[in-house]
């Protein structure tokens, strides 16, 4: 493909480099970080951020896989200015092709997977209406890690027969979500961002059909040393989630009944979930 000029960039947003004359442009990868514990990260992203010239990340991103990175390589925090506010999109992808085009190899790293919830498809497309290369590495989403973490399998047979990942953020007050659907009992609804919006997620879930008493899992920091996690069922998923600080999702289905807790004190509900574990529990063990 020939390489385009980029167009649109803000004047004094980048400044980098100068020191090489006529370099090469450089290319960039978009690396999932996965949910924060080093082991998860993929050989992949692993040997990107091994040849990384610069690595652009996210607030999420763990020190410890930002240290795997080469001490040469420079780190630029996207989400941490002196504002203290995250950098806009478009100065992130305006940011990450100027890099490029100053000939450096850059990774924009980002947690968990780049193209779920991450924004990666815009970073992409940003790339690509600049002519520079882009390569995008998998990482492990959050809800991966938060389900293997508790025990909890996402789906599974006679309990869930599929699984959606939503959005619970909402722009205009309210997430826009089909409930009727998403309150289909048989599957596990997966919310990423959710913690604000818990109450009304499952009031909607609820007044769409998906009964009070269904299992209703918060993992909060899955993967990571501080990992809390909180059975209780869809009726007491707002009073939970108000002990909610750092990420976590909201993960609502039968199959959740077999998560194991971390979090004594943080239980809630415990009575109506466990009603579900003997119908979980004593199903096949195969999962799909
Ligand atoms: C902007 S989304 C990024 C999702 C990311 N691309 C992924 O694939 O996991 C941020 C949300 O992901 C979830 N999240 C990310 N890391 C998490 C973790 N370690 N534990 C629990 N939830 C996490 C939270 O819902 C958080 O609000």
């Amino acid at each position: 493909m020939a390489r385009q000029p980029a167009r649109n960039r803000k004047p004094g947003l980048v400044v980098v480099g100068g020191t090489r004359v006529n370099r090469a442009l450089g290319e960039v990868w978009l690396v999932g970080a996965g949910p924060g514990d080093p082991d998860l990260l993929t050989f992949r992203a692993f040997n990107a951020l091994r040849a990384a010239d610069v690595v652009v990340h996210d607030g999420l991103v763990s020190e410890e896989i930002l240290d795997l990175a080469p001490s040469r390589v420079r780190r630029i925090n996207v989400a941490k200015r002196k504002s203290r506010h995250t950098l806009p999109q478009d100065d992130i992808n305006q940011l990450i092709v100027a890099l490029a085009l100053d000939g450096l190899n850059v990774v924009r790293l980002k947690g968990g997977d780049p193209f779920l919830f991450g924004r990666g498809g815009e970073e992409l497309a940003a790339c690509r209406e600049a002519g520079v290369e882009c390569h995008v590495v998998p990482g492990v989403t959050a809800a991966l890690a938060a389900s293997a973490g508790a025990g909890a399998p996402l789906t599974h047979r006679g309990s869930a027969q599929a699984v959606t990942f939503v959005t619970g953020h909402a722009a205009k007050g309210e997430p826009d979500l089909d409930w009727t659907a998403l309150a289909r009992p048989n599957q596990t609804v997966v919310v990423y961002m959710g913690v604000s919006t818990a109450g009304l997620i499952a009031e909607r879930l609820m007044a769409a059909g998906r009964a009070g008493s269904t299992p209703a899992l918060i993992v909060e920091n899955a993967s990571r040393a501080d990992e809390r996690r909180v059975l209780t069922t869809l009726t007491g998923l707002a009073e939970a989630a108000q002990a909610v600080k750092g990420p976590a999702l909201l993960m609502v289905g039968e199959a959740m009944a077999m998560a194991q807790q971390n979090s004594a004190p943080l239980r809630q509900g415990a009575s109506e979930v466990s009603e579900w574990l003997p119908a979980v529990a004593g199903m096949s063990g195969v999962t799909e």
